[in-house]
Formats: C-alpha cells, structure tokens, sequence
C-alpha cells in the first residue's frame, strides 16, 4: 500500500488544524479544512496562512488533486477558492453540504445567488457521496458520512488516517457541538461508532485544538486512545449518556464569533460575497 504522507498547519486565531496529504512518490495532493485570515472588527480578509499551505505544496513540487472540506465550518472561513484560485484541484465536500446551503440561504437571505442563477451548489465540483472512494495520486481514499455536529460532516479515510473534522477533538477536549441548525446530537453518537469501528490503530486527526488547561498543540490520536480516554464519550459511553450530557452542555455554549461569516462564506465553498457580509438580527423587545 502506497503511504499517505501528512503535514499539518495550525490556524492559531481559530484553533483550526488543516492538513495537505500526500502521495511523496507520486508527487499528489490533497488539502483538508483550508482558512483564510478574518478579521470581525474591520471585515479584512487575508491570506497569509493559506499561502504557507500554498508555499508548501509549491516547495515540494506536488500537484493538488483536491481541496477537500470535511464540513461547513463556522468558526472559521475556508480558503478552498483562493487556493483553487493558485493552485487549481477540485473542491469538495459530502452530498448533504446542500440541507446546510438551503438552511443557511434562508436564514441569511441568500437568495440573490439564486436568481442570479448562480446559486452556491454550483460552487462545489463534487459532492461525495457515504462510502465513495477516490484518489490522491497514487493513494486512495474513501468518504465515510459522520454528520451530527453538521448534518454535512464527512470523514476522509485515507490508507489507516481518519480527517474526522469536528466529530471528536483530542481525548482530553471531547466532542463537538451539535446545536447548529442541523446538528443532532444522536446522529453525532451514532457517527463516533462509525469511527470507533476503524481498527484500533487507526489514527485520527482533528480539525481543531484548543489547547485545554494551556498544555503543547496536539492533534493525531488514534481509536484505541479515544475510546479509552475521551472525556465525553468512550468506547462504553451509552447513547443516552451522550445526547444527555451534549444537549445539557450545548446550552451553555455561546454562539461562535465568526459564525455567520463563516457559514455564509463556507456554502459558497469559500468565494467572498463581493461587498457585504450579512449578521441576521434577532430582536428581544
Ligand atoms: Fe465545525
């Protein structure tokens, strides 16, 4: 088997971990959960993390098959376009990005890039499908759906390395939310089991690390570790017990900062809206 060879990049005003996998021998690539620079207050978007991601690829002489999304993320902006933009490869993400773009084109009213006819499915150039198989050069690589956090949430299995997205972080952070429209904390328990039915010493890597308690960035474990040290769900840990303990702990989470930028911007797979960026109002007078 041919061996994924994996470089990680960390995106330290979102805690976000995105990944180029590649093929050494081949010379072929993948990258996984891009993020462009945002900044709220002045509404600057910049480029300086994609472009070391791009400076890489670059460096090493790879040519970029795909710029995966393991799902629409809301805490961070994707920079799957811009890099598209530089470095050409195909954006992709799972089938069910399209529940997230209708949920998020009502709530923003998004409606334009519909009458437009250039509505934001047309962004992605494939969706995968549960269980379809592709390649990065010479590796390949196989979608698994884990929705729950998002109702889009896909894990990419590439040889025995599972890009789990937001399904589970580092065994001492737990798992993700799952009080996003579309998030169900059940379906997020049932797509842990998909996980842990990857052989013990498959190794996961997450697309965030917070950094409990202050301690070094970490963001490789493997099944075995999660199931035996996960904080918030283990390899016994009942359905009950999670969506219990979930439902209780999402009530007390704020809404991320960069939420609607990035979910506006992510179902577009990361091209800007030409001016604007749109925060829904919600009176409570
Ligand atoms: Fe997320």
């Amino acid at each position: 088997m041919m061996t994924a060879t994996i470089e990680a990049f960390f995106h330290n005003p979102t805690s976000t971990l995105s990944y180029v996998v590649y093929d050494r021998a081949g010379g072929h690539c993948a990258v996984i959960d891009s993020a462009l620079d945002f900044d709220l207050s002045s509404g600057v978007v910049s480029t300086g993390f994609a472009d070391q991601i791009i400076d890489f690829i670059r460096s090493n002489q790879l040519s970029l098959d795909w710029i995966l999304e393991t799902h629409a993320h809301a805490d961070h902006l994707t920079a799957a376009s811009y890099i598209k933009s530089k470095l050409g490869g195909k954006i992709a993400a799972g089938h069910h990005i399209d529940d997230v773009q209708a949920t998020f084109e009502s709530i923003l009213g998004m409606e334009d890039d519909k009458a437009d006819g250039d509505h934001s499915r047309t962004r992605f150039d494939h969706l995968f499908q549960d269980k379809e198989e592709f390649s990065i050069g010479m590796l390949t690589a196989a979608v698994i759906e884990t929705p729950g956090h998002t109702s889009d949430s896909v894990t990419y299995l590439v040889n025995q390395n599972a890009f789990i997205g937001d399904t589970l972080f580092m065994p001492d952070f737990g798992s993700a939310r799952c009080d996003f429209p579309g998030g169900d904390a059940k379906q997020l328990f049932e797509s842990i089991q998909r996980i842990y039915a990857l052989p013990d010493s498959t190794r996961l890597w997450v697309c965030h690390d917070y950094q409990p308690g202050g301690r070094e960035l970490k963001y490789q474990t493997t099944v075995a570790e999660s199931k035996q040290d996960n904080i918030h769900i283990k390899g016994e840990t009942l359905e009950s017990e999670f969506v219990q303990f979930r439902s209780e702990r999402d009530k007390q989470l704020n809404v991320p900062k960069l939420l609607y930028p990035s979910v506006q911007v992510n179902i577009r797979a990361g091209q800007l809206p030409d001016a604007f960026i749109k925060i829904p109002i919600s009176k409570t007078f």
